[in-house]
Parts: C-alpha cells; sequence; structure tokens
C-alpha cells in the first residue's frame, strides 16, 4: 500500500487516537502539526506504544497535506478556518480532505454541550469553502470518542460519512471500517454534516450526565455489515 494518511492537527487527543488505529491497520500515516518537532515526538511515542512496524511520521502541517493523499483535520473549529487558509496552496488535485472538526461553543468560551452558528451550514461546509475545488471534503469522525479510540479493543459505534462526493465518501468509509467495532453509513450529502456535528454536542452532554468519556452512536434497523 503506498498512500500515506495525513492529519492535520494529529497531536490532539483525536488526531493521534485516529493515527493509532490506523496505522494499527497498516496504514503510512503522517501526523501534521504547527511545529514539526512535537509532530515527531507524537509519531515516535505512537510507534513506542505501536510497536516499530507501526508506519508514523511526524512533519509541519503543510508538509502533511503536500507529501499526503488523504489529509484527516483534527483542529479545534477555532483554528480550522485560518488554518486552511494557510494550507491553500499545498493541496493538489486528486487529494482528499476529511473533516472531524465540530464547530463547539467550547471553541469561543462557551459550553461544550451547545453548538457555535456556522455560516455555511457547519464546520465541514466551511472547509468545503477553504480548500480548492478539486479537492473533495468529506465530514466523517464527529461522534468518534478520543477516548475510546485511545483504548484498546474494537470501538463498538457508527460513524456517519457525509459527501457530495462518491470517492471521497467510498476513502472515509474505508477508513472508518478500519477501526475495529467501527460500522461506517452513508450520512447523504456534507450539508447533513450539520446533523452530524450537533449530535456531537449532545454526546458530551451525555457523557457528563453519565460521568463517561466514551458515549457514541448505533443506528438500527439498517443492513449489518
Ligand atoms: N476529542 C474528541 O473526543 C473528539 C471527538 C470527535 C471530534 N473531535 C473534533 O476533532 C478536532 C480535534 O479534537 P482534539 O480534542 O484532538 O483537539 P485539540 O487537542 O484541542 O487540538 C488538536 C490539535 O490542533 C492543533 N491546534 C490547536 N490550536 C491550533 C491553532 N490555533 N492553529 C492550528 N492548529 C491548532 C494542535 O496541534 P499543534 O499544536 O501540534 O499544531 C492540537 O494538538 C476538534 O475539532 C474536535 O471537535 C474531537
Amino acid at each position: 500500500m503506498s498512500r500515506k494518511i495525513g492529519i492535520v492537527g494529529g497531536t490532539g487527543p483525536e488526531g493521534s487516537g485516529l493515527a493509532a488505529r490506523w496505522a494499527a491497520a497498516g496504514e503510512h500515516i503522517i501526523i501534521g502539526s504547527r511545529d514539526a518537532s512535537r509532530a515527531a515526538e507524537t509519531a515516535k511515542l505512537l510507534r513506542a506504544r505501536l510497536g516499530s512496524n507501526a508506519k508514523i511520521e511526524g512533519a509541519d502541517n503543510a508538509s502533511a497535506v503536500a507529501q499526503c493523499e488523504v489529509d484527516v483535520l483534527t483542529v479545534p473549529f477555532s483554528a480550522q478556518a485560518a488554518l486552511l487558509k494557510q494550507l491553500k496552496p499545498h493541496w493538489k488535485p486528486g487529494h482528499i480532505l476529511i473533516d472531524t472538526t465540530v464547530p463547539l461553543a467550547a471553541a469561543v468560551g462557551g459550553a461544550p454541550s451547545r453548538m457555535l452558528s456556522v455560516w455555511q451550514g457547519s464546520a465541514a461546509q466551511q472547509a468545503r469553502e477553504l480548500v480548492p475545488t478539486s479537492v473533495p471534503v468529506a465530514a466523517a469522525f464527529h461522534n468518534l470518542s478520543a477516548e475510546l479510540l485511545a483504548q484498546d479493543g474494537p470501538v463498538d459505534c457508527d460513524i456517519l460519512v457525509c459527501s457530495d462526493d462518491d470517492e471521497a465518501k467510498r476513502v472515509a468509509s474505508e477508513l472508518a471500517e478500519k477501526i475495529p467495532g467501527a460500522r461506517a453509513l452513508n450520512g447523504g450529502k456534507l450539508e447533513n454534516a450539520r446533523i452530524v456535528e450537533s449530535i456531537t454536542a449532545l454526546l458530551i452532554g451525555l457523557n457528563v450526565r453519565y460521568k463517561v468519556h466514551t458515549g457514541g452512536i448505533r443506528f438500527t434497523g439498517l443492513p449489518v455489515k
């Protein structure tokens, strides 16, 4: 397998959790950061955990985008727009962006169980506006807790994947199903990311009320893979 997956903002818990799961499944991962040495340190820690066969390296965010066919954005909503504007020159046609960003009110000092209103409708639609039109965007992994990713064993949840592009949706779904216990569901068009992102705020509230950090979602009555 020759493709590389870049995790922009991959030094945080969500990005490094996804990186670890995908590296364990044999994917070649480039952790991205504003600081290449921080990315290298995260990559080193993940290799130490997963074993020396794990293909995980670190790079600055721009290099991660430039060298990877698929990039997953895992930064806080407050950082999303500025970072994507900065990265715009580094995308090439055929690249795919998978956005995990949730516009939680916490990004501007509010409650993490409330959503910010985004002019475009969702963080994913804002991302769509900020990368070249030749780069398809999928929205996924919003409802997958970093704490669950960090644990060993299957995650036991559904991953809703939204996109207007069939290939981006296929790649995001394939990556979701590389995480043991995850089932990818076709969430429809990118505009549905508005609904999926807001489920995260609901999950955070449930986590608080039930004193866990691992809440997720499962849909019933659909074909089981
Ligand atoms: N945590 C979860 O359970 C979870 C679950 C589902 C979805 N999400 C979503 O996934 C995204 C990442 O979550 P997280 O908890 O991993 O976030 P985080 O720890 O707050 O941030 C992730 C990384 O983003 C980079 N970053 C922070 N501020 C930045 C800025 N101003 N400009 C550029 N980069 C910046 C940092 O990397 P460097 O300092 O190395 O550049 C940081 O390590 C969020 O949008 C969140 O809503 C999180």
